[in-house]
């Protein structure tokens, strides 16, 4: 069982590092963040996004949270077809930065704990599942299985585990 809020804080922090890392002057994790946001964005949208409905004000920090993931898409859209070393990376990261950070605060400090407090923790744990499992589909379907932390390599092993199981005569 995963919960909900603790997967999406993890991914945070792994983006967060690597935009240390370009802050000190490594551009070559510019096309890891890109993946990563991509995948991040797109699996929120699809699970935990879509339980917030059910939150007292869910809809409009939904729109908001989607309207921040619009910003954060466009301007890797910019980055992607750019190599590394063009001039304009410095200047589009630093706006990907700067929107990514406003975001992930008032993920983890409004939407996330409001979720969870809602929710319970039985609840955040189903969005929890299925987030581990859209990762896990989302990367693979990317070719993406290098680089992974070892907390998505346990989430795979989890998730491998778990369906060994059911798939097992009983
Ligand atoms: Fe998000």
């Amino acid at each position: 069982m995963f919960d909900a809020a603790e997967l999406l804080i993890k991914d945070h922090r792994k983006v967060g590092k690597r935009f240390d890392e370009f802050s000190s002057g490594d551009a070559s994790v510019v096309p890891e963040v890109c993946a990563e946001l991509t995948v991040q964005t797109t699996i929120e949208e699809r699970v935990p996004y879509a339980v917030l409905p059910e939150i007292t004000g869910g809809d409009r920090l939904r729109k908001e949270a989607e309207r921040q993931h619009e910003e954060v898409k466009e301007a890797v859209a910019h980055i992607e077809p750019r190599s590394v070393g063009s001039a304009e990376i410095g200047s589009l990261m630093r706006q990907v930065i700067k929107g990514v950070t406003h975001h992930v605060r008032e993920e983890e400090t409004e939407l996330l704990p409001k979720m969870r407090e809602e929710l319970g923790p039985d609840r955040m744990a189903s969005p929890g599942d299925k987030l581990a499992e859209a990762k896990r589909r989302e990367l693979s379907r990317r070719g993406v299985l290098v680089g992974l932390t070892k907390n998505e390599l346990y989430v795979l092993y989890e998730l491998a585990q778990a369906r060994a199981s059911t798939a097992a005569p009983t």
